[in-house]
């Protein structure tokens, strides 16, 4: 999730072919380390182990589901109140560098109002879900969000935009099978991914209100930065992520050693943090 991120920039200086430490990496990266463990190991449990993760995989044909006006007048009042009575101290400040954001996890009051969500998401997702967390996110007018794909945490997400200084696009790609972080690519692979007409983008323009629910661990996603300039500039968004019924063990890798019986598993790198 969110706390585990690297930069993206980082990698867009670091020179000719090496791996994409893309944010929220970390998980497809554990996970391809401990598939190649049991093909080492137990082969004979490979096909078990790939497909018990099935369940996280997002439906090919999967788009995302524009919601105009999810919030009426009234209630992004009230959630804009909420917001205010949140002190300062509950800001964290870790991604101000590479996002230009402040970010408040999980506060009690989205989490219930994310509550009131489960069974429409459900719905419009084509499965139960639960909830799994979520994040107020406040882009400054250094705000930007470089290609990533996110850990199956969040398997599904609504972002919420709650307001705004401009119309700030958001753009998905089609679903795609889960890339491998440790493959080599190129420095500009970025760049690459916006540009491959292979991966046909779309575009969500959100206003105050409006919504988007997107399949965000199996597609390419992300806004180019905020024009700059003299003016304020900011974009107020609240993320809900929510994942199939009873995955929880699944999305936590440092469980996977005792789910599956396979103690060589304990050998993945970042097995404890990649969630
Ligand atoms: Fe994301």
């Amino acid at each position: 999730m969110a706390d585990t991120m690297t930069d993206g920039a980082q990698v867009e200086q670091a020179g000719n072919a090496a791996p994409a430490r893309w944010y929220d990496a970390d998980w497809l990266r554990a996970w391809h380390e401990a598939r190649s463990i049991v093909a080492r190991v137990c082969p004979g449990r490979l096909d078990e182990f790939v497909h018990a993760f099935d369940v996280l995989r997002t439906p090919a044909d999967f788009r995302p589901l524009r919601l105009p006006g999810l919030f009426g007048a009234e209630e992004l009042a009230a959630l804009r109140r909420s917001i205010r009575g949140i002190p300062q101290a509950a800001f964290e400040m870790h991604e101000a560098a590479t996002f230009g954001r402040f970010v408040v996890h999980d506060h009690p009051e989205m989490t219930a109002l994310q509550r009131t969500f489960v069974d429409r998401v459900g719905e419009w997702v084509g499965e139960p879900v639960e909830i799994s967390y979520n994040f107020l996110s406040f882009y400054t007018r250094m705000g930007v969000c470089r290609p990533h794909i996110d850990a199956p945490s969040a398997k599904w997400t609504l972002d919420i935009c709650i307001d705004q200084s401009d119309v700030w696009p958001i753009h998905f790609s089609k679903v795609v099978p889960w890339p491998d972080p440790h493959a080599p690519r190129a420095a500009d692979w970025a760049d690459a991914i916006k540009r491959d007409p292979a991966l046909d983008f779309q575009t969500a323009l959100l206003s105050p209100g409006d919504a988007v629910l997107f399949g965000g661990s199996s597609a390419w996603h992300y806004r180019d930065p905020l024009p700059g300039g003299d003016r304020r500039q900011f974009c107020d968004l609240l993320f809900m992520h929510f994942v199939p019924v009873g995955t929880v063990p699944l999305l936590r890798a440092g469980d996977w050693p005792e789910l599956f019986g396979i103690p060589e598993l304990q050998d993945v790198p970042g097995l404890d943090t990649a969630y």
